[in-house]
């Protein structure tokens, strides 16, 4: 089954065609890979500091159509081998879901052809399948991505259950804050990481928020406020020296990256060990944090776990893990999908209540 996946929720727009063969043969499912095209709007919303809602509908509208026919050529396809499409429903900015589900839902109408929505957090979460080494279920799965900061367990396709999540900011959310506190360009989360690598460890004795709270649940926005408390204090000091400001901005990157790092490593251990897992997943887009992949690692080394990361490059939003989630979906629930006209989209959906009976 060859299955068409568009991702149009936030700023990226995602095109992938994903063959479930080597999934059904048990092969590295990262083979069933056969094309995919993404387009990222960052530039585009850099201007404004953050995602104008309007104008990402409008770019998912100009860029959905190429992408479809950047990923047909790639995996040398045409429209009539594809069995399937698959679109994320939510959750997501309302104006974007609606271009994807649109689409698909026409695309699907037109060529007879079942339609599936996802959760983007399902892609998300199962895309380290799509990685070097596999995770057996059930497995705990750490998502960090601009919008969610959520801890849960995996008990197969279409079987998953929060432990625990953000009660503010989520990660992503937290770094790209921060990373406009130290004047850098939205989104920051990959810039602050890059800063941070400059700066010396334990200058300032940021919070560590919700430690030891006992809970699988986290709070990142009084990290931030102590990251702005810390910045108003320096702009005090008047001092000019670019050198001595560039090495603060580095070590204030430093603390706040060691902090979050911290509390995500320190939950994510709370669970495994709540529910006696051994495999951890790593995924979202702050998953291609280095700094965090290396602390997990470490911890997976002392603690007796696995630690799982999707590629590199599907940590962040894409259409392959739309295309993988939904094709998996269809295997899972026998091709129950939905042939239906309606394109309704889901902008606020809780990941549980679409599990699998
Ligand atoms: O999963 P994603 O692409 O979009 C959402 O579904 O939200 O995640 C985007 C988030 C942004 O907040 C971005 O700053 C963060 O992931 N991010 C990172 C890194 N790369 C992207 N955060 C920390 N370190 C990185 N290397
Ligand atoms: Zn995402």
């Amino acid at each position: 089954m060859i299955v068409l996946g568009i991702e149009t929720s936030c700023d990226e727009t995602g095109v992938a065609l994903y063959n479930t063969t080597p999934w059904e043969e048990g092969k590295p499912a990262f083979q069933g890979i056969l094309g995919q095209g993404l387009h990222s709007q960052i530039a585009m919303h850099r201007d404004y500091g953050g995602v104008v809602p309007e104008l990402a509908s409008r770019d998912h509208i100009r860029r959905v159509l190429p992408l479809l026919d950047q990923s047909l050529a790639q995996s040398r396809l045409k429209m009539a081998d594809i069995d399937a499409v698959a679109f994320t429903q939510g959750p997501g900015l309302a104006g974007a879901l609606l271009v994807g589900s649109a689409f698909a839902k026409a695309l699907a109408q037109g060529l007879n052809l079942p339609s599936i929505g996802i959760h983007h957090l399902e892609g998300h979460l199962l895309s380290p399948l799509l990685g070097q080494t596999v995770p057996k279920f059930p497995f705990i799965a750490l998502l960090v991505s601009g919008g969610h900061t959520q801890l849960m367990k995996v008990s197969g396709i279409g079987q998953y259950e929060l432990l625990g999540e953000t009660l503010d900011d989520a990660a992503g959310e937290a770094f790209d804050k921060t990373a406009k506190l130290l004047g850098l360009d939205y989104p920051g989360g990959a810039a602050i990481s890059k800063l941070a690598q400059q700066g010396r460890t334990g200058m300032f004795d940021l919070p560590k928020p919700m430690l030891h709270s006992g809970d699988m649940d986290f709070s990142f926005s009084g990290l931030k406020t102590a990251v702005l408390n810390q910045t108003k204090k320096f702009s005090e000091k008047n001092i000019s020296d670019t050198n001595e400001i560039a090495q603060f901005h580095a070590d204030l990157a430093r603390s706040f990256v060691d902090s979050i790092v911290a509390v995500l490593v320190s939950k994510s251990e709370k669970a495994l060990k709540q529910t006696g897992c051994k495999h951890l997943v790593l995924a979202g887009g702050v998953g291609a944090n280095l700094q965090l992949r290396n602390a997990l690692n470490e911890n997976a080394m002392k603690h007796r776990f696995e630690v799982h990361y999707p590629p590199f490059e599907l940590c962040t939003d894409n259409g392959v893990m739309i295309a993988f989630a939904g094709a998996l979906r269809m295997l899972a629930q026998n091709n129950d999908s939905n042939k239906s006209g309606g394109f309704d989209i889901k902008p606020r959906w809780d990941l549980q209540s679409n599990n699998l009976q």
